[in-house]
């Protein structure tokens, strides 16, 4: 790999002829060395072993392995306050929570979401019976775009569904309006926006519920598992219930509940990650900055600043390729990217809405989407975590500055 910081006037000096041949970018990016180890788009924050092995004692001992034990407990009160929330539950993963928002909301018929997800989104729709209604998204932050929602709204319509997309706050305010003028529910899925906060106040108070997924690729994890927020304490009670076979008590069964529930050694390992997730969130701030230093003047090369007012959370690192100006599409940077043994992600490509399973919506047509269907064309995820060293994003940068440059 090159060191830090050299020109590539330097790499020319010496006995290299300098010739417009050496400028070639084949003979540059043959300089920079793949990585020996792959890079992956992320790595899972992992608590230290010896502190997981004291909490598995604690829970042998307690001879309660799942059924809302002490560590289950203990983390919705912990994680109630960390994210400033007054009712909280946690479940077995993110998709059973969404699902299980969707039921004490008594939702039916249309609820208008996002094709710029992941597969959950709409799919925990269809498993509660409702059909997603696809809305563009905004340009500048690949959310739900709130001029659209309205002309999608049918006497059908019970819910909104928007998601914060790599963390980044939608319009909550725009959103919450029109959801009051038509009496809608709105759920936000948050599954990327663990510990966000717009204007000081927390993203889970948004909405009527929002849903956090604590799946082991995101932020702040239990290795799978999800939380739900609620504006209500009565909708807590219900989601209590439901994730428990809609058991009240011994002898009274009022629901047809599922079962979602968080077992003991998740919420163990999530006690653990809330000691350390402060610090792992200012290492990965660190890393976007370093990214967006390293990235900044590469012509078709846009990244996502941070707003004014938001608390961050640097989930993701997207970058946004415009392949006439970069030179290259953002297909052959990925594949660019693997020769390097650097793993990037085409978040979210391809929409939710040219899945073969929702093909028959009607926002699958050609045109109806424009500004999600070019983002889906244009974006890659870069790898993002909070231990990742300042040389290997330097590598990473590079290779990308250098494959963009011969392009043009
Ligand atoms: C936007 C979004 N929604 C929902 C989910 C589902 O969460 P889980 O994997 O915890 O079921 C995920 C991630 O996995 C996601 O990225």
């Amino acid at each position: 790999m090159l060191a830090e910081g050299t020109a590539f006037a330097e790499i020319y000096s010496g006995s290299y002829i300098f010739t417009s041949a050496l400028l070639e970018r084949g003979f540059l990016m043959e300089l920079i060395e793949s990585f020996p180890e792959p890079v992956f788009v992320t790595q899972p924050l992992l608590p230290d072993i010896n502190k997981v092995m004291v909490k598995v004692r604690q829970i042998w001992e307690s001879k309660q392995l799942t059924n809302n034990g002490p560590m289950v407990r203990k983390l919705e009160e912990e994680l109630g306050s960390y994210l400033k929330v007054m009712n909280l539950s946690l479940f077995s993963n993110g998709t059973i929570a969404l699902q299980i928002a969707c039921r004490i909301l008594k939702l039916s018929g249309e609820v208008i979401t996002t094709p710029f997800t992941f597969a959950a989104t709409p799919h925990a729709l269809v498993w509660s019976n409702l059909k997603p209604v696809f809305c563009d998204v905004e340009n500048e932050t690949l959310n739900m775009d709130p001029d659209c929602i309205e002309k999608l709204i049918t006497p059908g319509t019970s819910a909104i569904m928007p998601v914060h997309v790599y963390g980044n706050p939608c319009a909550v305010e725009k959103i919450q309006k029109i959801a009051d003028r038509y009496a809608l529910k709105v759920i936000y899925d948050a599954a990327h926006a663990f510990g966000v906060e717009v204007a000081g106040k927390p993203i889970g108070a948004f909405g009527d519920i929002s849903m956090f997924s604590l799946h082991a690729t995101k932020v702040y994890h239990s290795v799978e598992g999800g939380a739900l927020t609620f504006n209500h304490p009565f909708l807590k009670e219900e989601a209590d219930m439901l994730r428990n076979f809609g058991i009240k008590n011994e002898e009274n069964i009022i629901e047809p509940g599922t079962n979602g529930k968080m077992n003991e050694l998740q919420a163990a390992i999530g006690l653990l990650l809330l000691e350390i997730i402060d610090e792992e969130i200012e290492n990965r701030r660190k890393v976007a900055n370093q990214y967006r230093a390293q990235l900044m003047d590469i012509p078709g090369l846009t990244f996502f600043r941070d707003i004014e007012g938001v608390k961050h959370n640097y989930a993701y690192f997207p970058i946004r390729i415009d392949c006439k100006e970069f030179g290259h599409s953002r297909d052959e940077l990925f594949e660019e990217l693997k020769k390097f043994n650097i793993f990037t992600r085409k978040y979210f490509y391809p929409l939710c809405s040219r899945f073969m399973c929702y093909r028959n919506l009607p926002a699958a047509d050609e045109g109806s989407l424009p500004v999600a269907e070019k983002a889906a064309g244009e974006i890659l995820v870069l790898p993002m975590h909070g231990r990742m060293g300042a040389d290997v994003i330097d590598t990473i940068c590079r290779i990308i500055r250098v494959y963009s440059s011969h392009g043009r």
